[in-house]
């Protein structure tokens, strides 16, 4: 067993992801970089953990199916003996009209951005129970909180459920020092938004009321308050990062 905190991210490789991996290193976390598609992406990422003098390393699994998640798990008890932290950030976000959603994209969305979430909460919580201390944070979205407004329907109703998941866990985890919580991004600067057309940007920018897109370290910055011991009473609860879009 290490003796040092370990902390799982599911898709660690870019974006968010990538930044709370950074902070972590800084607070000295054994890092496990989920990712998917992106080995080079993960891997410069751990390079980067390792010069801030951080440990971790890359873990390839396609969360959306179970039984990759379950070898994730193994490896991580069998390596390292405990799982302190669990950041369910992976996700994907089309652009679909509603209509379009066919059956397979609503499997494979709600796959990728909620039952992923959920079977790697199951498998932390059975962790860190025995352990009788943990934290997970799940990455929301601002969509699950209106309802969206460029991004597709099936995306906004699973980060919906990401907040439910959230109140659940918080509730089933609470007696066991268990701490669950849900960080809502508005719209941050990533490969995912810089892929959104020009207009859509412009017009979801128009809407924020700071006046600017957010960056990766917003969302990292509340991810590691979360992280320390001055968050120790909240659970359950969603914070919207934003720069004060939800008021709209
Ligand atoms: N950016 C925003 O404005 C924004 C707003 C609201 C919410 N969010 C949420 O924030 C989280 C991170 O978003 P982001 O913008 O940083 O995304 P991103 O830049 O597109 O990166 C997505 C990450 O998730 C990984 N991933 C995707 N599908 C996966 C799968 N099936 N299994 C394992 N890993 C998978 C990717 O791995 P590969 O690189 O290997 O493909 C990548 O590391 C998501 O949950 C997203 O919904 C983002």
């Amino acid at each position: 067993m290490v003796n040092n905190k370990v902390a799982l991210i599911t898709g660690a490789s870019r974006g968010i992801g990538r930044g709370i991996a950074l902070q972590l290193a800084d607070m000295r976390y054994t890092i496990i970089i989920n990712y998917n598609n992106d080995r080079a992406s993960a891997e410069q990422v751990l390079k980067t953990v390792l010069g801030k003098k951080g440990n971790g390393i890359c873990f390839n699994a396609d969360i959306s199916k179970n039984e990759n998640i379950e070898k994730m798990f193994k490896f991580i008890s069998q390596e390292y003996g405990r799982l302190d932290v669990l950041i369910n950030n992976a996700g994907y976000a089309p652009i679909i009209e509603t209509e379009k959603i066919d059956e397979k994209s609503w499997d494979h969305i709600l796959s990728i951005n909620l039952k992923s979430a959920f079977f790697c909460s199951n498998h932390a919580m059975f962790i860190m129970k025995k352990a009788g201390q943990g934290k997970i944070i799940n990455i929301g979205s601002q969509a699950g909180i209106t309802g969206g407004f460029h991004s597709a329907a099936h995306y906004a109703i699973a980060k919906g459920g990401i907040n439910t998941l959230t109140k659940r866990l918080a509730m089933e985890g609470a007696p066991y020092n268990i701490l669950v919580n849900c960080v809502s991004p508005g719209i941050i600067e990533t490969d995912g938004v810089n892929a959104y057309p020009e207009e859509v940007v412009k017009d979801l920018v128009g809407k924020i009321p700071i006046g600017r897109i957010g960056t990766v370290s917003d969302v990292a910055n509340v991810v590691s308050f979360l992280l320390t011991e001055k968050s120790n009473y909240l659970t359950g609860i969603n914070i919207p990062v934003n720069g004060g879009i939800y008021m709209n």
